[in-house]
This record gives C-alpha cells, structure tokens and sequence, in this order.
C-alpha cells in the first residue's frame, strides 16, 4: 500500500477519535444534562457512549498499527539519538498516558453501565459520573497535545 494512504489512514483514525470524543464532551453530555436524569435522551445518550466506545477503540488500534508502520519506514530518523526521534517518543509517551487513561474511563469506571439490567440512568452515582466527566476531559487534554507534538514532529 502506497506510504501516503497509511499517513490518510493514520489521520482519519486520529480525526474520528478525537472529533468523537470532543462532539460527546461539548455537545451531546451538555444537551442529555439539560434533560431529567430518568428520561428517553439520557438512554439514548448512554447508548450513543457505548457504541463510541467501540468506535474509539478500533480508532486507537489502527493508530497505532498505521503509526508502527509509519516509525519502521522512517528506520534511522526514528533513533532516539535524532531530535525527530525524541520528539517522536515524547509523542509516544503522550499518547500511552492518553490509552491508559481511556481503559479506565471505559473498563473500570465505565460511565454507560448501569447497576443492574431493570435500572435507569438515574441511578449511575453522581460521584462516578463527575469521575468520568473529569477523566474525558483529560483523554482529550491528551490526545489534542499527541497532535500537537504530530504537527512540529511533521515540521521539523
Ligand atoms: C491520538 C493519537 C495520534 C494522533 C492524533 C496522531 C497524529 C498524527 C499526525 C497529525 C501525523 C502527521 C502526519 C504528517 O503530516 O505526515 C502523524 C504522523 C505520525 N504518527 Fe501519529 N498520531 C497518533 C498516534 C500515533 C501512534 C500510536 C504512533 C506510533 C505507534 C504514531 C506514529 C506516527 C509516525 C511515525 C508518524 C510519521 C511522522 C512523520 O513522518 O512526520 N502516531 N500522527
């Protein structure tokens, strides 16, 4: 496969991860808070997380995947010696704390589960809702300082 559709690859993965994370973020939890906490938009909210989150990490696998390919073809530049290959690792290590941050969001606080099958959105805790608002934000904090970090590596 030609290098230039990895890198298109490579970017629409990274553009449906990061888009998606900001439209729930910005749009849709702001819209479902304005609706009382038992009613249809709040399902379908909760609904729209969970088919995200499969979205989001089939995103992440084909970044890294396509973003491997991309560090093998550039051989010597990516040596940790050379300035791209710092900033390259720092890119990296944004990047792991961004992933280890979402596994939380999504497997151990997991904001779309409900205690039991017959419950309601209600029901979610406040606390644990507040917990994984806070750590979206950060995901995103993250994932908009690895394209940071993407652009000057692709500058320099
Ligand atoms: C949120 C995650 C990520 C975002 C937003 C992101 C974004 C980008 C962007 C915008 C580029 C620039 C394309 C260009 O101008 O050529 C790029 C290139 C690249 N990415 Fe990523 N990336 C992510 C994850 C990864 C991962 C996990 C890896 C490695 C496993 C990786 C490795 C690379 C490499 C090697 C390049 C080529 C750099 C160059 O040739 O200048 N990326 N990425």
């Amino acid at each position: 496969m030609p290098d230039y559709l990895i890198t298109w690859i490579h970017l629409a993965a990274a553009i449906t991860l990061i888009g998606g994370l900001l439209f729930s973020q910005f749009v849709l939890t702001p819209v479902a808070r304005k609706t009382p906490a038992d009613s249809k938009a709040r399902e379908i909210v909760r609904l729209s997380g969970r088919r995200f989150r499969t979205i989001a990490w089939v995103s992440l696998i084909i970044l890294i995947l396509t973003g491997a390919y991309q560090m093998l073809n550039e051989s010597g530049a990516a040596r940790i010696e050379t300035t791209w290959g710092v900033v390259l690792m720092l890119k990296l290590l944004l990047f792991v704390i961004a992933f280890g941050l979402l596994l939380i969001h999504d497997f151990i606080i997991d904001p779309y589960a409900m205690p039991s099958k017959d419950a309601s959105p209600a029901s979610v805790s406040p606390a644990v809702s507040a917990r994984a608002d806070t750590l979206q934000k950060a995901v995103i904090a993250m994932t908009l300082a690895v394209l940071l970090v993407a652009s000057y590596l692709s500058r320099i």
